[in-house]
């Protein structure tokens, strides 16, 4: 027993090793249950029992010994595959991957672009509540109680008044801030007012309950139709295509006389005609007006001094028109596909 347990001492004293499948030989041979060793164990209990002792540590010691060589055997294999590169890849001549940042929103895209244009020429930006009384969405904006002009935009109202008092609503359109500003600021008022509106619609493609527009507002003496065309002009000459075709059109809104609505060629066929432009080669983009004078009277502005003009876009239209987004319902997903599409404007 003892002559065997030395014979295997040398085997593992002298075993050499080159590759991972002699590593796996080795550990069969010696370490595994049901290797040579741990035949061994069991042969102890033949030992008389008098020399059992001594055997038994000549037979851990062997033991200490393969586990001892066995673990240098593993080192050195490992060293070995990572030298080879057989080790998982480690290129260091790779590109590092992407640095992945967050991207504008088109619209805010768009509502900067809208705001830089105007600042340029004198406009500053204004701000005002998205929760409104009746008065501020309506009234002072000469929209009577019970007058059908209300219908022409769906409202969100939130708080039927007690006697007396006005409603609380979610506000239309940006037209409340121009009321506030008229009351708090005696002219020049040269502001715009960004914001987002809500109205009662069941959301689809075209149509949605939540949307964005850039109201205009200039009050001063002497501002005249042609200061409102003028203002126009510039606008879309700067957002849109070169040879963008502007036109007025006739319209009416409760708080500007006279009113005209501004269409632009349309900016996806050209003029030619296509179901985004309906085929009339023209699309919206805005209302407008010279404010009324009773709206005026109503911030507390002598109409008789001054005169003003208002202008009232869709960011979305806009968007829409620029960057060819056809479903209104894109914007509010935060689908990344479709926001990636803005990388870098
Ligand atoms: N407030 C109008 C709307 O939301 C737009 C508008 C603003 C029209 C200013 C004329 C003047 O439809």
């Amino acid at each position: 027993m003892l002559d065997k347990v030395r014979d295997l001492q040398q085997q593992i004293e002298q075993y050499t090793i080159t590759s991972p499948e002699q590593l796996e030989q080795f550990r069969m041979r010696f370490i595994s249950r049901k290797g040579v060793i741990t035949e061994l164990f069991e042969q102890l209990k033949l030992v008389p029992p008098t020399d059992r002792r001594a055997v038994g540590q000549e037979l851990n010691a062997l033991k200490n010994a393969a586990q001892t060589r066995f673990e240098q055997f593993s080192q050195l294999v490992d060293e070995q595959q990572t030298v080879a590169g057989n080790a998982p890849p480690l290129d260091l001549t790779l590109p590092t991957l992407p640095n992945l940042t967050g991207t504008q929103h088109p619209l805010s895209l768009v509502r900067q672009r809208i705001i830089q244009i105007f600042e340029r020429i004198g406009f500053n930006v204004a701000d005002g509540p998205e929760i409104e009384s009746d008065w501020y969405n309506f009234g002072a904006l000469n929209f009577p109680d019970n007058h059908p002009a209300r219908d022409m935009q769906d409202t969100f109202f939130i708080e039927k008044a007690a006697d007396g008092g006005t409603d609380m609503l979610l506000r239309t359109h940006t037209s409340n801030v121009q009321i506030r500003l008229m009351e708090r600021q005696s002219p020049p008022i040269r502001s715009i007012m960004p914001g987002r509106v809500y109205r009662n619609e069941t959301i689809s493609a075209r149509a949605h309950c939540l949307f964005h527009q850039v109201e205009g507002i200039y009050i001063d003496r002497n501002v005249g139709f042609k200061d409102l065309k003028d203002t126009l002009y510039h606008f879309v000459k700067e957002l849109f295509e070169p040879g963008t075709q502007i036109r007025f059109r006739p319209s009416y809104f409760p708080f500007t006389e006279p009113s005209a609505e501004i269409d632009i060629s349309c900016q996806i066929c050209g003029g030619k005609g296509c179901n985004i432009c309906k085929y009339s080669g023209w699309v919206e983009i805005a209302g407008s007006g010279m404010v009324d004078p009773q709206v005026i009277a109503n911030c507390g502005i002598d109409p008789e001094e001054y005169t003003g003009f208002a202008f009232g876009m869709g960011i979305e239209r806009i968007t829409q028109l620029k960057y060819v987004v056809n479903d209104l319902r894109l914007y509010t997903e935060n689908d990344v596909r479709f926001l990636r599409q803005f990388e870098g404007l």
